[in-house]
């Protein structure tokens, strides 16, 4: 066995799989298509579900991939041991419905013997206890000797993952490093927890079905499912102690010792950080080059997660300042030979995670001020546990996901109330579950469609016709397959061949007609239905309609063109996005349907009503450079080499369809689109705006919409000009400015009213004035006084030299207060402002109170003011020396 480096190890066992015949593909994205029972990809047949159930038809019986997996299952361990990570990849061959144990089991024999050259007499095999027919063929057609081989039990060596889904009994191949691995206990052989027995390689036997009611049916059809971790195969290749010291993946962990300034395996607690950073980086590259922004929700808090906990542990090492987009380096040259994406994609990685870094940075000197905070109160107190609520707002409002707060607790003795956050999350969860939808392990719900056949197919003509004459080959409702469907009934038409388009890529799907002999159907909508299959929702109009019939198919071609007019404005878009703000901009979604373009895409500021205006005026000038729009479809590398944009993480075929605007926009897309930009008439913005971090959203229209615009814009202007008796709406502004001036001169003299009105008032009042104890007493509710006027009468009132006290109720207010004001000579007599507010608004059931000079206070009932102002001589005796 040679010292062999990672990069070079993945290339060899893909390369002997494919003398196998297998079929070799890329890595597929970290997040998984069209399947609601993951959050992110865990194993290398994740991807490969609905080949294994037989719900789609592989484009090859055999594969082999080396595929991208997160598992966060256990990231409390990560960096506490060298064992575990969240980030790997894993080699696999599967096959679904071809070979199976004899082949499996001895081309992982030949591979791990002849390949690699493991020594024969360090290799142990486990098999599953009611697996005859493994150890058999381990045994007698690969000759491994009895005492190589161990039965073990369901818990060990029966693979499932969920509740339900395709599983099987598995057979595992471990390695013995050796005695110095070794735990040194007597009884220590295969399956032992320490590092001496190394279980490499995992081969499952996928022969049935696991239902949620816990029972199993045998598949159709039996799979090889395989996995074995590339990281770990390499650690074991080049005899080193765990895959922190994997050649690619050392080169991280040495970069971090090199910024924080220590050495690897001085002192346990840096190593900790050390071995957090150095997986957590990966992850998160991996994560951004395939689309996935931190976010709270799914695998966007994941990154999130991962990301903050990384940024902390740099805290924690002692690094001052940015640290993360210096690593992405590092992770993308150890990694660009197999996955090149990353080097293309090197910037838009480096914003998405630094955005985030400083996001975090932002808040987290607060967060831990409070946590700090909260920890004293615990100490002094004697708590243990961090109560729910306070985890929660820590996650909440300073970004600490509950594991960092937890991690931080823990380093200082202490525990988080988890039930309690449980429960403060329930509600945001239960939100984001309804919003998924469903969930089932294999994300795929059983539909009526599943019914047929899975080899049937329907094929696309919109792309040359919009009309065509075929068959109503199935006709369903929303429960089973049926044969006649009558008028008033809605229903669903599949058939071999459909000039409507399914929606997809964000455009919605045709409507139009479906006509037989004997009936005619109204296609409300046009959807993928499972395994290639289109389905048209229709409601009957008339007649009948039978399956088997002959039909005529009619596409609404006004609705399609102006859906193509937005949807070749949504690529012009694209590449103006990038012309003005640069090549960081992705798609990150889009709606596409007759009435305008919602274009998502990441960008990580605002963008300035310059640039906006620039965007609007490229998207304009190519529409009236009237350029040909054409589509060529080519092998997937070819278009790549176009430099045609793809949709991060998208899963294609090997063939790919690209629509062109010239060289200015080139798109992998299956839509449809106008033949000439000159077709879509005018482009106008209407808004632009932030949907998420690093997300942004615009919103245009197109042709005739533009125009419907411009008429609605001036309907408004003729009539806003009609309310101002203007013959002409240009005047409108000058009209307007005209009236703003009138209004503001108006507002003044409002005003010196207000003060020649409250004047008066108060002489008025002065004259009414009774006199307690020597001190003159104003008390009145007045109707048309309120907050706006108490400031004057107050300091008209504390510049008399006599002692005075007013106590006013105001109810022109929307909220009646209480106001009161006394001359310095009425304090000094000992009259208190505050207190005697606070006496009488307590008689209305208010509060308040305030200054000895100056206070006011609510007033609860007003039905009681009468009442409580006749107290006011009464209670001013008592203070009054
Ligand atoms: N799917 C199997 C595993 O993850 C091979 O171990």
């Amino acid at each position: 066995m040679e010292w062999t480096g990672l990069n070079e190890l993945r290339d060899s066992y893909l390369k002997f799989f494919e003398s196998k015949g297998c079929l070799r593909k890329k890595s597929y994205s970290l997040v998984p298509q069209n399947d609601n029972s993951l959050l992110l990809i865990v194993a290398g047949m994740a991807p490969l579900k609905p080949y294994f159930t037989g719900q789609e038809v592989p484009p090859r019986a055999r594969m082999t991939t080396c595929q991208k997996c997160i598992r966060t299952g256990d990231i409390e361990n990560v960096g506490k041991t060298a064992r575990h990570g969240t980030y790997f990849e894993m080699l696999g061959n599967f096959s679904f419905g071809d070979y199976f144990k004899d082949e499996a089991i001895a081309w992982a024999w030949e591979y791990v013997t002849q390949v690699l050259k493991l020594p024969e007499d360090r290799l142990y095999i486990s098999v599953y206890e009611e697996d005859d027919e493994a150890e058999k063929i381990w045994h007698e057609k690969v000759g491994v000797p009895m005492d190589h081989i161990v039965r073990m039990g369901k818990e060990d060596n029966f693979w499932e993952a969920g509740t339900d889904g395709p599983c099987g009994p598995c057979s595992e191949i471990y390695f013995d490093r050796g005695e110095k691995y070794g735990c040194g206990k007597p009884d220590c052989k295969v399956g032992c927890d320490c590092d001496r027995y190394m279980e490499f390689w995992n081969l499952v036997f996928t022969q049935f079905e696991r239902h949620e009611d816990g029972t199993y049916t045998p598949l159709a059809q039996k799979n090889i499912d395989t996995g074995m971790g590339l990281e770990r195969l390499a650690a074991l290749m080049q005899d080193v102690n765990s895959i922190f010291d994997v050649d690619t993946v050392k080169a991280i962990r040495d970069h971090i010792c090199k910024i924080a300034g220590c050495t690897y395996g001085e002192e346990y607690k840096k190593d900790v950080s050390v071995r957090v950073i150095t997986d957590h980086i990966r992850a998160v590259t991996f994560l951004a080059s395939d689309g996935v922004l931190p976010s709270n929700e799914g695998a966007g808090y994941v990154m999130r997660r991962l990301v903050r906990r990384a940024v902390r542990h740099g805290k924690l090492l002692g690094i001052e300042g940015m640290f993360l987009k210096d690593l992405v380096k590092t992770v993308v040259d150890c990694n660009k030979c197999e996955y090149n994406e990353l080097e293309e994609k090197y910037d838009y990685i480096v914003k998405v995670l630094t955005n985030e870094e400083m996001n975090f940075n932002r808040t987290i000197d607060r967060g831990m001020k409070l946590l700090e905070d909260l920890i004293a109160d615990m100490q002094a107190s004697g708590k243990t546990v961090l109560d729910g609520e306070d985890c929660f707002k820590l996650s909440d409002t300073y970004g600490f996901p509950l594991d960092l707060t937890r991690e931080i607790l823990e380093e200082k003795g202490f525990t988080a109330d988890e039930e309690g956050y449980e429960k403060c999350m329930e509600v945001q969860r239960t939100t984001a579950r309804e919003a998924r939808g469903g969930s089932k392990y294999m994300g795929a719900d059983e539909t009526v469609f599943h019914r047929i056949d899975k080899e049937f197919a329907s094929e696309f003509l919109g792309y040359e016709t919009l009309s065509s004459d075929g068959k109503i080959d199935f006709l369903a409702n929303d429960d089973e397959l049926i044969t006649r469907a009558e008028a008033g009934q809605t229903a669903y038409i599949v058939s071999a061949a459909t000039p409507f388009y399914a929606e997809s890529g964000g455009q919605v799907g045709d409507t139009g007609i479906i006509t037989t002999d004997t009936g005619k159907a109204e296609v409300t909508d046009t959807q993928k239905a499972v395994a290639g299959k289109i389905a048209h929702t229709v409601k009957i109009t008339e007649g009948y309609i039978e399956q088997g019939q002959a039909a005529h198919f009619e596409v609404d071609a006004k609705r399609r063109m102006a859906i193509a007019r937005n949807h070749t404005a949504a690529h012009l878009l694209q590449a103006a996005l990038r012309n003005v703000l640069g090549d960081h901009v992705h798609q990150k979604g889009q709606l596409v349907d007759a009435d305008r373009v919602r274009f998502d895409f990441s960008h990580f500021e605002a963008i300035t009503p310059e640039q906006l205006a620039q965007i609007e005026a490229l998207v304009n000038e190519k529409i009236m450079d009237c350029i040909p729009v054409t589509t060529q479809v080519l092998p997937i590398a070819e278009a790549e080499k176009l430099g045609a944009m793809a949709l991060f993480g998208e899963k294609y075929g090997e063939t790919v369809r690209v629509v062109s605007v010239s060289d200015f926009s080139l798109e992998f897309c299956g839509g449809t689109h106008l033949t000439n930009s000159s077709q879509a008439g005018l482009f106008k913005i209407l808004s632009e705006s932030s949907i998420a971090s690093g997300v942004r959203r615009i919103e245009a229209v197109t042709g005739t919409n533009v125009l419907g615009l411009i008429n609605e814009l001036e309907d408004r202007m003729n009539a806003s000009a009609k309310l101002l008796k203007l013959n002409d709406p240009k005047l409108l502004t000058d009209r307007i400015t005209s009236l703003l001036e009138e209004n503001k001169e108006l507002g003044k003299s409002a005003d010196a009213l207000k003060a020649e009105i409250a004047n008066s008032m108060f002489a008025d009042i002065l004259e009414r004035c009774r006199e307690v104890k020597g001190v003159k007493v104003i008390s009145a509710m007045l109707s048309n006084v309120g907050a706006a006027m108490y400031d004057k009468f107050g300091s008209r009132i504390k510049e008399r030299e006599e002692p005075v006290v007013m106590l006013i109720a105001g109810t022109a207010d929307e909220k009646p207060k209480f106001f009161c004001a006394c001359s310095k000579a009425a304090v000094d007599k000992g009259v208190h402002a505050g207190k005697l507010v606070k006496e009488i608004s307590a008689f209305t059931g208010g509060k308040g109170g305030g200054r000895p000079d100056q206070a006011m206070a609510g007033i609860g009932d007003p039905a009681m003011i009468d009442e409580a102002l006749a107290k006011t001589d009464e209670v001013l005796e008592g203070f009054i020396k």
